[in-house]
């Protein structure tokens, strides 16, 4: 073979390499100009012995936990060999994912489409099209997966797929993933290993991450998810043949799922808690109240559940700490769960349970 030959074989080789060498560096160096979410503590003088904090993802770059996953996602596909220089990315999303996404898909030049309910917030629409994403809307929250991957396939470019490599993108051993990030901010905490971490799942590599990590390092922690009533992931968790939820599906964006997705590992979670869209909108609300600033409904799931916990470890007379996902900002829901007639359209009357939760607030018992 001619020296020439062997060049541009060469050639034919480096280039994609140095244009992947060139995306993970990008990549690395946002990650470097990137500070930690914040851990805040839930100031509730009834509940001297039960603290509870919140893991705010709401402060990352693309505003909610899912900038992790995106980061994730985008290095293991340059790192698999899957994306290259102008592929266009595809993804399945209730819209967080596709937001984040769509912010590393403009840093690396190339086209990102988000495949997403129509029912998703029309905030979210314009957060992922204001970093230069396009949206594929579909009837049913069930044909995301197949219309992405038809998608992907027209377009000669690369289906994502959150829901299958959420479990494997992120390193649960480390590396800075959110439970290494927890641990080291509560390691001067009266409580300093938490006795519950509790979370949604929507891809379910959240809860992965956090029940490997706490199994890896042998911390005596565990973790409860907190699952809203339309989804089948407390079904599953109970009776493994249960795989499919037909059926309504919840209003709360980003978690409870129809069918039991690759990357939820009901193994590694200790409890699931059932929760009400409207207890988890209410919750939401009375947060923001609280802390003067709004969260998303998922936030609200997670709180109910950490006032169940609580209440209990409180009335068994357990000290402890609990630590929660502050998943997104509320303002991506003003339109939805803060908006009165959205909720009355969706017959949610959440008054009775805004009075329980701000009774909760306020004497520690819920
Ligand atoms: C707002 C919100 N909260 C929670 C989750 C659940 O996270 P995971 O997909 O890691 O299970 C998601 C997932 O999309 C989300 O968008």
């Amino acid at each position: 073979m001619h020296a020439r030959q062997i060049g541009q074989d060469q050639d034919t080789i480096a280039q994609p390499r140095r244009w992947a060498d060139w995306a993970i560096a990008r990549i690395e160096a946002d990650y470097a100009r990137s500070a930690d979410t914040h851990l805040i503590p839930l100031d509730l003088p009834a509940l001297p012995d039960v603290a509870i904090y919140l893991k705010d993802e709401s402060s990352h770059p693309t505003g909610s936990l899912k900038h992790r996953l995106a980061r994730s996602l985008f290095l293991h596909a340059l790192c698999s060999g899957w994306i290259s220089e102008g592929t266009t990315v595809v993804e399945a999303s209730s819209g967080s994912t596709a937001v984040s996404e769509a912010y590393f898909a403009r840093m690396l030049g190339l086209p990102f489409v988000a495949v997403i309910p129509a029912t998703t917030a029309a905030e979210k629409i314009a957060a992922i099209e204001a970093l230069g994403g396009q949206c594929h809307k579909v009837d049913q929250p069930g044909a995301v997966y197949g219309a992405a991957q038809a998608l992907a396939a027209a377009r000669g470019g690369h289906y994502m797929d959150q829901f299958t490599f959420a479990e494997r993108a992120t390193d649960w051993r480390g590396n800075n993933n959110i439970a290494e990030s927890i641990f080291a901010q509560m390691a001067r905490e009266p409580a300093p290993v938490p006795t519950w971490i509790v979370c949604g799942a929507g891809t379910g590599g959240t809860s992965a991450t956090l029940g490997r990590f706490v199994r890896y390092h042998r911390h005596a922690t565990r973790i409860c998810v907190a699952d809203p009533a339309a989804s089948v992931f407390h079904r599953h968790w109970h009776d493994r043949t249960i795989l499919r939820k037909d059926g309504a599906c919840s209003v709360i964006e980003g978690i409870g799922r129809p069918r039991v997705e690759p990357s939820f590992v009901p193994a590694v979670i200790d409890r699931m808690e059932v929760v009400e869209d409207a207890a988890s909108i209410a919750a939401a609300r009375v947060l923001s109240r609280h802390l003067g600033r709004r969260v998303g409904g998922s936030t609200g799931t997670n709180l109910v559940a950490c006032a169940r916990l609580a209440t209990q470890m409180a009335q068994a007379g357990q000290q402890g700490s609990i630590v929660t996902i502050l998943c997104d900002s509320g303002e991506r829901y003003a339109s939805t769960c803060f908006n009165d007639e959205w909720l009355a359209g969706r017959n949610l009357d959440i008054a009775a349970e805004a009075a329980r939760m701000t009774e909760f607030l306020a004497t520690g018992r819920y």
